[in-house]
């Protein structure tokens, strides 16, 4: 058995190749960059040269803390730095599209946060500038590196559980959203910056659903105005299904984040540790009941890093692969209009009441 789960743990490796690294460049000194993106290139041995952004303050700031030699007042100064190969973009969604239109122009490769774009035109049209600038653009959807999600992605991938007819996510939580003031007005909230990254993992194991459907509400004295719970179910073509219930006004205290994958041979299961207490969190689990290896029982896979920061050495790090070898990128901004049509689709059934076709 530890034989079969090495097969797994080789797969799931995050670390960067010496000789695919390239140089960063980082647009926006926020929290996840603060904790998540400097820590992950940190522990990976990659180099930040320069750091951009618009309260330079907190630009000068991260930088000090973080050890970045250069910091500069305007993105046009950044990007004529022959040292920045790469440019890390991490500002609000709704500032995304214009950096990303200069980024691509000045011909530098590009890591997007998500969400890549707020519409599926938006997103498709930044698709277009970096396939005219011959750029390489992936997007951080970080949650599809993740050890324990990634790890069951080889195990279905592998067979373990047979053939998938369920993907499930239940997550439960007190969200810190006064962390994020910008997001205190947006009417699009919990698809679009939290269960985007569901979604996005979903497809990563299912492809692209046929029809979905979202409920979505609020509770009473909640700090944001946009919508707090969701539950989006799909179906695909296959006739698989899958579902995301996703609360983050939690007032139970009692935080929990799971997910789950159904097999006709088997099943995985598994927690997001991050969630527990973001975003400081406790460990990942990753259980496997498989009739084809078999397990007798659910068997636990020993779990080793974590969503934050680990996860982002994965986004990074397949991005530089790319560049260098031509590899496929696992998280690529075309790739990613999927996911955006998909959080669309979910908003218009939202707002309809009615299930949607893809
Ligand atoms: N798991 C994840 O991948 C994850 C987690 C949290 C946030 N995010 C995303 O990352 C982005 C940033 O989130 P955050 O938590 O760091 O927010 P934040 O509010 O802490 O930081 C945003 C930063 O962007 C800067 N900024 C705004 N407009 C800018 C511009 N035009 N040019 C340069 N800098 C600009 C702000 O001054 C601020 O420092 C958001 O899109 C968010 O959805 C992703």
């Amino acid at each position: 058995m530890i034989d079969q789960f090495n097969v797994v743990a080789n797969a799931v490796l995050l670390e960067v190749l010496p000789q695919h690294r390239k140089r960063i460049g980082i647009c926006g000194a926020g929290g996840i960059v603060d904790s998540a993106h400097l820590p992950a290139y940190k522990k990976a041995g990659l180099e930040v040269v320069a750091i951009f952004d618009t309260d330079n303050a907190k630009a000068q700031d991260v930088a000090k803390r973080h050890g970045i030699p250069t910091v500069y007042k305007t993105l046009g100064e950044l990007l004529s730095d022959a040292n920045v190969e790469i440019v890390d973009i991490a500002v609000p969604a709704d500032a995304q599209p214009e950096i990303f239109a200069q980024v691509a122009a000045a011909k530098k490769h590009i890591l997007a946060q998500k969400p890549f774009a707020t519409t599926v035109a938006l997103g498709e049209a930044m698709v277009k500038q970096a396939k005219e600038a011959g750029i390489i653009a992936a997007v951080n959807q970080q949650l599809r590196f993740e050890e324990g999600v990634a790890a069951a992605h080889k195990m279905v991938e592998l067979g373990w559980i047979g053939t998938v007819s369920n993907f499930s996510i239940n997550v439960n939580l007190i969200t810190p959203w006064e962390l994020w003031p910008w997001a205190k007005d947006l009417d699009r909230l919990e698809v679009m910056l939290h269960s985007i990254h569901y979604h996005d993992l979903i497809r990563w194991f299912l492809g692209d659903a046929k029809t979905v459907f979202c409920a979505a509400g609020r509770t009473p004295g909640q700090f944001p105005i946009g919508e707090t719970r969701t539950i989006s179910t799909a179906l695909y073509a296959s006739g698989v299904t899958s579902v995301v219930h996703a609360n983050h006004v939690n007032r139970g205290g009692d935080n929990y984040a799971e997910y789950r994958i159904d097999g006709d041979k088997g099943s995985i299961r598994g927690t997001f540790g991050l969630l527990y207490d973001y975003p400081n969190g406790r460990v990942d689990t990753l259980e496997v009941n498989s009739q084809v290896l078999p397990t007798d029982g659910w068997l636990p896979y020993p779990v080793t890093t974590r969503w934050f920061p680990d996860a982002f050495i994965g986004t990074m790090g397949s991005l530089m692969k790319t560049i260098s070898t031509g590899a496929p990128l696992r998280s690529s901004v075309a790739d990613n209009i999927g996911t955006l049509k998909m959080i669309e689709a979910l908003y218009t059934s939202m707002d309809s009441g009615k299930s949607v076709d893809l």
